[in-house]
């Protein structure tokens, strides 16, 4: 008798990933590198695997052109995951990574952002820790050079660069809180 295949949501989340961005895209190889930096800190930290893994392969589907909307990639992927009836959680953790309120504010979308859960929890802080330490290619990278390489990539009068007095400690102390919780 062979065992059943069971799908995790996980597994669901990687194939629409896959669709969405195109397996073996740089994009691609970032979500993946992503995903399995989250797999990594959910299982050292107790964290809910299947969740903080599905966020992460999930967490850049808005830049995938069929999504597109508003134009800024955290909200335009969560109102698909919420029009293809994902969680509220799964959708609220993909909207809110790597201090994309900071950008929502100042590109005035911040009433669309409010239409997602924002839980900051552990788990919130474990997504953006594992976005901001893994590289476009899906490198590891240390935090501080893949945020100075962003900044660098988006201009220097992107609204990246001009959140960056708010966004920067709001990163750093979210790599800070994780840090703090690998390190017992
Ligand atoms: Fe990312």
């Amino acid at each position: 008798m062979t065992a059943p295949i069971i799908t995790t949501r996980a597994d669901v989340a990687r194939s629409l990933a896959d669709a969405l961005l195109g397996e073996g895209t740089d994009r691609w190889r970032h979500s993946a590198g992503v995903a399995a930096r989250a797999s990594d800190l959910a299982l050292r930290l107790g964290l809910d695997h299947d969740l903080l893994v599905s966020a992460a392969w999930l967490h850049d589907i808005g830049y995938a052109a069929p999504l597109v909307d508003t134009g800024f990639h955290p909200i335009d992927g969560a109102r698909h995951l919420t029009s293809e009836g994902w969680p509220a959680r799964v959708a609220g953790l993909v909207a809110y990574h790597s201090g994309a309120r900071f950008v929502a504010e100042i590109r005035g979308l911040s009433a669309e952002l409010a239409e997602f859960p924002d839980e900051q929890t552990v788990v919130s802080d474990a997504l953006t820790y594992a976005d901001q330490t893994v590289g476009p290619r899906g490198q590891q990278v240390d935090p501080e050079a893949r945020y100075t390489e962003m900044l660098h990539r988006h201009g220097p009068c992107s609204f990246n660069a001009r959140v960056d007095p708010v966004r920067r400690p709001h990163l750093r102390a979210i790599a800070a809180r994780i840090d703090h919780l690998l390190a017992q």
